[in-house]
């Protein structure tokens, strides 16, 4: 079964050769697969996970009924679910105010989203919270910064991997509400162009991770970094001082339809729990099923609609499995039906203050490729005079996605 996807390859003679040799290869390496897959599979695993340090303070993990890790966790040191300080658009929208029909990724042809990823490349790693819940938050940063923009911003999910792990989540699971409490208390979330993604945490024993003790650890160089060239010519990597960053002022969760509705069009995409079981082979329509559900995965909410040939309301949601996952990354979903929980845990962040994307507003401190003139940390700039500052749209009463309709309405006249 697995090898009808090579029968494009098959098909050339040259390859056939090629191909005995891989599966040889291929049957000899599946005995080791399997194993390891059964050592996973079998209660040693959980055992050995649940003796770990931060399985037993954080409690034992659960498994969902597909038998997959429960990536929703909510962690010992995650005290403050929300932190509001401003009126949430439960107050300044109504529900005449809603559209019947809206999403982030083409208002009024406009794309407003940072990009699709994929949480389990290069090894598997259940940090689909931070996914979720950095994606709404990057989107946001993009929506407040206006059509003008000139870059994306995509935040370093790697770095709450490595510093968040008591109050956020690690690659054995972790909640959005938490993410987004550690980014507001510890100040900053770097842009992930000094911080790749490598799905490892210190816990974590996948692929590349394995084993290899502190790497994953909380410093500055698993913070943010650069690299100046080869070793072999004298290189090395070093962490930098002061880099573009984004940082969290309110967070809080709400829940049902409408709130939701209210919170997505006023200030932006959300990050909502889920029951990922239900969703393990979507391919692609409208999600329909209520079945029984457990909340143990995060999405991001980007939008809603409804299907006029079935008169079905839906959301439209992303994924963080990559593009080749559903309509390219996303799915949609019955609305109003609280399908697999998509309506129950749902949480919003709103962004402080961010590195500017133009190059000439001078809020990015430029460093040098070795770093050398970003090391020193008392030269740090006055994060006020430099960073773009959020203005929350309760201020003026309008909310983000109206706003953002009615530019294009401007323009066309
Ligand atoms: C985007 O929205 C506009 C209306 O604002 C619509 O005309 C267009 O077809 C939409 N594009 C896609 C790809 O759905
Ligand atoms: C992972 O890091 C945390 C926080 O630094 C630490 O307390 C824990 O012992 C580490 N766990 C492992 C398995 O290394
Ligand atoms: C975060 O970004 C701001 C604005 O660019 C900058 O002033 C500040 O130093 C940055 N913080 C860190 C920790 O690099």
């Amino acid at each position: 079964m697995p090898f009808t996807h090579y029968r494009a390859l098959k098909a050339m003679p040259t390859m056939t050769l090629a191909l005995l040799f891989l599966f040889a290869t291929c049957s000899f390496l599946s005995l080791f697969l399997v194993e390891s897959v059964d050592a996973r599979t079998d209660e040693s695993f959980l055992k050995i996970k649940t003796d770990d340090d931060f399985s037993t303070r954080e409690g034992a993990l659960k498994l969902t009924k597909a038998g997959h890790v429960n990536e929703y966790r909510v962690l010992r040191g995650h005290d403050k679910k929300q932190k509001i300080i401003s009126t949430t658009p439960d107050a300044y929208v109504s529900s005449e105010d809603l559209p019947e029909s809206f999403t982030w990724s083409n208002v009024s042809g406009h794309n407003f989203l940072s990009k699709s990823l994929n949480q389990h490349i290069p090894q598997y790693c259940g940090s689909c919270w931070a996914h979720g819940a950095m994606s709404a938050l990057a989107d946001r940063i993009q929506i407040a910064s206006g059509k003008k923009r000139m870059q994306d911003v995509n935040l370093a999910i790697q770095f709450i991997l490595n510093c968040g792990t008591e109050v956020a989540g690690s690659c054995h699971g972790g909640s959005h509400t938490g993410a987004y409490q550690f980014v507001h208390d510890v100040g900053f979330v770097p842009y992930d162009t000094c911080l790749s993604y490598e799905a490892c945490s210190n816990e974590s024993i996948e692929g590349s991770c394995g084993y290899v003790t502190d790497r994953y650890k909380c410093n500055a160089i698993n913070t943010c970094r650069t690299c100046s060239t080869f070793s072999q010519l004298g290189g090395f990597c070093a962490p930098l001082a002061t880099f573009p960053n984004a940082t969290v002022k309110e967070y809080g969760t709400i829940s049902g339809e409408e709130a939701i509705m209210k919170e997505l069009y006023a200030r932006g995409p959300v990050a909502a729990g889920i029951d990922a079981d239900g969703l393990r082979s979507y391919t692609k329509g409208i999600y329909t099923d209520t079945p029984s559900y457990e909340i143990n995965h995060i999405v991001s909410i980007v939008g809603w609609g409804v299907e006029k040939k079935t008169n079905t309301k839906y959301w439209i949601v992303r994924n963080s499995w990559g593009q080749y996952w559903g309509e390219m990354g996303f799915f949609r979903i019955v609305r109003g039906k609280k399908s697999l929980g998509i309506e129950d845990e749902v949480a919003w962040a709103t962004p402080g203050r961010w590195t500017g994307m133009k190059h000439d507003d001078f809020a990015n401190f430029p460093c040098f490729e070795d770093g050398a003139n970003c090391q020193e940390e008392d030269f740090l700039p006055d994060v006020k005079d430099m960073a773009a500052e959020y203005v929350d749209p309760s201020v003026k009463g309008i909310p983000f996605g109206k706003v953002h309709s009615d530019e294009k309405q401007k323009e066309k006249q």
